[in-house]
């Protein structure tokens, strides 16, 4: 389980008969529109574009439990999603010559072979679809308090954008590519068409500003706000680094250049600059938190690559064939909103309670 006050936890397998989410300790009371709920959804959707797979992954959300007359009970929320458009055979084929870099090789050899191969099993983007339905219930959450959580593409390939707070809200949808520099967009397509055609996919990273959090969410020594964010961030397949604020540019900075000065702004202690990317201590402090995760190409190609045959235990060579995203951090857009989104609303109740006791 994800999560302490409101604990999430997934399942399915990209062909079996569905993926889906169990939320447990959502409060009672709020409101859900299932139109609303399936256009989140629609975010994450193949085939939206010509850069993310043709799959027709038609998303028909159903909630089993937990919601009654349109709003929450209070009880454990269900949500299914099911499976469609499924093509199996191929994964047939190559059941014994796992692809490089995915998690065919390691799969087999933890569940001894039982696991379900077909689309990548559990291994499969598809699984990020339920982050999204819990994303839409914690977002309702987040509403309540005024906080905002915004993603966009940062960078794909050589192309990075450095986008104010209004251009990212107006602009992230309006892109096919989910980039908010539109000036940009075009000579990116382009670049995407090339490695199309080249048979490749490129990475990618994803940025997340989210405002307006109070001070003092998240539960040091282990729970902290960047520790629990950077943990679930990595349930993200293909999430292959965070950082928080400067992040790794840390390395090359002095302290005097790091460190945030406080001042005061219409009675509010807030910092002059954000290095520390709203977290200090594992705690927001009132500054937008901010953070990157970096998306791998993924890494089913149609290159020949070399792998091996694990029934001859021989070397062979693999091209994988089927339909996949040239660049998934495009698609993992609203999935990362989603899963800070998880985390922020499980931080937020957490911190409730204690504000309640204490405000007695
Ligand atoms: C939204 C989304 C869609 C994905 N689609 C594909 C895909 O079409 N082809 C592929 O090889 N990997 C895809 N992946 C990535 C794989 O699921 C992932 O690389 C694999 O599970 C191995 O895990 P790892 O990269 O985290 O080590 C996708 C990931 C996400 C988040």
């Amino acid at each position: 389980m994800l999560g302490k006050s409101f604990q999430t936890s997934f399942f399915g397998e990209s062909h079996g008969r569905c993926v889906g989410v169990l939320i447990e300790g959502c409060p009672p009371g709020i409101k859900v529109d299932l139109e609303e709920l399936n256009k989140e959804l629609e975010k994450r959707r193949p085939g939206g574009s010509i850069y993310v797979s043709p799959r027709r992954e038609e998303d028909r959300v159903e909630i089993l439990s937990g919601v009654f007359n349109e709003f929450t009970t209070g009880s454990p929320i269900v949500v299914i999603i099911y499976n469609k458009d499924v093509i199996s055979f191929y994964y047939e084929k190559i059941k014994n010559t796992p692809r490089p870099s995915h998690a065919d090789f390691v799969a087999r050899i933890k569940y001894y072979g039982y696991n379900d191969y077909r689309g990548g099993g559990i291994f499969s983007g598809r699984i990020t679809a339920p982050m999204v339905v819990a994303g839409y219930f914690a977002k309702k959450i987040l509403k309540r308090f005024d906080v905002e959580v915004y993603s966009y593409i940062k960078r794909i390939g050589k192309f990075e954008c450095n986008p104010s707070i209004e251009e990212i809200k107006k602009n992230t949808y309006k892109s096919p590519i989910r980039f908010p520099d539109l000036s940009k967009v075009e000579e990116i397509e382009n670049y995407l068409k090339e490695i199309m055609r080249e048979g490749d996919t490129i990475g990618g990273i994803v940025e997340t500003i989210a405002l307006n959090l109070p001070i003092g969410l998240g539960e040091p020594p282990i729970d902290t706000l960047d520790g629990d964010l950077a943990k679930a961030l990595f349930m993200i397949p293909a999430v292959k680094g965070v950082e928080f604020g400067a992040g790794f540019n840390f390395s090359v900075m002095k302290g005097s250049e790091a460190n945030d000065p406080y001042i005061i702004k219409d009675g509010k202690v807030l910092t002059l600059t954000n290095n520390s990317g709203g977290i200090l201590g594992g705690i927001s402090n009132g500054m937008p938190l901010i953070h990157r995760v970096v998306i791998k190409p993924a890494s089913s190609i149609r290159k020949k690559q070399r792998t091996v045959d694990l029934e001859k235990m021989k070397e062979t060579e693999i091209v994988v064939e089927g339909r996949h995203d040239p660049c998934i951090a495009i698609r993992a857009v609203p999935v990362v909103e989603s899963v800070t989104s998880i985390i922020i609303a499980d931080h937020l109740l957490r911190w409730l309670s204690w504000k309640e006791l204490l405000e007695k």
